[in-house]
């Protein structure tokens, strides 16, 4: 049985919906996103890739072809971009997008915005990134995953909650995790540019998505512990409106916190 919860610890309040499994996970996922699309006029979308959104993106696809939901008003940004990849690269986020969901839809092209991973000027990319999303009057609701280690976007434990888009180091683990994509672990680039943690907080709205038990650790933390740059997820504590959809296996370790109700 599904189930939701909120949790208030510390003047922080996220709700949490308990979904079933992956499949139930991504249907109120892709539903939650497309009462957004139908009820905000120009909504600036901001998509995560990685195995999570996965499914939710297949039915955002389904619903366009069968009910024409239209994306051509929509402007998106997406979370961040391996450093050293071109648009055009299999493994780049650019490519992630575009085959996974934008082929797709009818999103316009100059809508569409990912930071550059193979600029020479990388300092100037991030700012410009940031000035982007500023000028566009900000995110209205950002799609996030969560890394075992708690990142978000790329943000490895250790960032500031302070940051704008900048460069990071990838964690090994996050290179490891992320080497089930390529043909070995040596061509995970070492280095993405990301939206900082700052950049993901000043959204108006926060949809974090998590299944399975590989990350049930971090979403004991998340609810648990209080914030630290130890545990990047931990910054969404700050926001006033989080929605964390989780299936069973994610919140395994939880279960006295999210009650069916
Ligand atoms: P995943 O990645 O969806 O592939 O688990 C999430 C993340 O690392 O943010």
């Amino acid at each position: 049985m599904s189930g939701q919860a909120s949790l208030e610890k510390g003047g922080t309040r996220l709700i949490i919906i308990q979904a079933d499994d992956y499949q139930d996970m991504s249907q109120r996922a892709f539903q939650f996103i497309k009462n957004k699309i139908e009820k905000t006029p120009v909504l600036k979308l901001g998509f995560a890739t990685g195995g999570t959104p996965q499914k939710t993106y297949e039915l955002l696809i389904e619903d366009f072809q069968k009910n024409g939901t239209s994306y051509k008003s929509i402007i998106s940004f997406n979370l961040d971009e391996y450093i050293g990849l071109s648009k055009e690269h299999p493994n780049s986020y650019h490519q992630y997008m575009e085959q996974k969901l934008f082929q797709y839809i009818d999103i316009e092209k100059e809508n569409i915005h990912l930071p550059n991973g193979v600029t020479t000027d990388i300092t100037k990319e991030c700012l410009n990134y940031e000035n982007l999303i500023e000028e566009k009057g900000g995110i209205d609701l950002q799609i996030l995953g969560i890394g075992e280690n708690g990142h978000i976007g790329f943000n490895e434990p250790g960032t500031s909650f302070d940051t704008l888009t900048h460069v990071v180091k990838l964690a090994q683990s996050t290179r490891e995790a992320n080497a089930r994509y390529f043909s070995n672990i040596a061509d995970v680039p070492t280095h993405a540019i990301t939206m900082g943690i700052q950049t993901i907080l000043k959204s108006k709205e926060i949809l974090l998505l998590v299944s399975g038990e590989n990350k049930a650790f971090a979403i004991k933390r998340l609810l648990t512990e209080d914030l630290s740059i130890d545990f990047p997820a931990s910054a969404l504590k700050k926001h006033p409106r989080v929605t964390i959809i989780a299936d069973k296996l994610a919140l395994s370790s939880v279960t006295g916190l999210v009650e069916s109700r």
